[in-house]
């Protein structure tokens, strides 16, 4: 069997993060969304806020679990959940400086591997911080994030 990790923050999971795990899923038989603490980014929602928003979302999807990454390294995460691979979206060449040098380190580490998958031009646009951003002052992102989301954002500012 064939397992994937899907890392990050997830400050909130947008359509962009949602696409790229769906491919991720056609590609290996199990994808292991691990949603990171990531205390050093101040997130807007907590870690169990994160990971419940993930597991609506993916709720319909086979082979779709979501859990923390609270603590330790990516590499030791995988090694524990038998995972083959991460799998990572690329958006443009700023994500590729981003995220080379920690599939690089990954690898160096553990021979853990980095797959990289090219974001769908529909969802390239597409970062948290915008999509907070946007809805904060009174924008539309109805089409950007999961319906899930879209009900913690508009909570968060009441
Ligand atoms: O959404 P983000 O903030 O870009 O996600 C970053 C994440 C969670 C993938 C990265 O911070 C990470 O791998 N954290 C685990 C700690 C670790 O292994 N650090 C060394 C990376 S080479």
């Amino acid at each position: 069997m064939q397992s994937a990790v899907c890392p990050g923050s997830f400050d909130p999971l947008h359509n962009g993060h949602v696409e790229i795990i769906a491919r991720a899923s056609n590609l290996f038989d199990e994808v292991i969304v691990a949603v990171s603490a990531n205390m050093n980014k101040r997130p807007r929602f907590s870690l169990e806020q994160r990971i419940e928003m993930a597991r609506e979302t993916f709720s319909y999807v086979r082979g779709v679990s979501v859990v923390a990454l609270s603590h330790g390294l990516l590499v030791d995460f995988c090694r524990e959940v038998g995972a083959n691979a991460v799998v990572k979206g690329l958006r443009d060449d700023r994500d590729l400086l981003y995220e080379t040098p920690m599939a690089t380190m990954n690898r160096h580490l553990s021979g853990l591997e980095t797959v990289f998958l090219p974001a769908d031009g529909r969802y390239s646009h597409l970062s948290s911080t915008l999509v907070k951003e946007v809805h904060d002052l009174g924008g539309d992102i109805s089409e950007c994030v999961p319906r899930a989301v879209q009900r913690r954002l508009t909570e968060s500012l009441r």
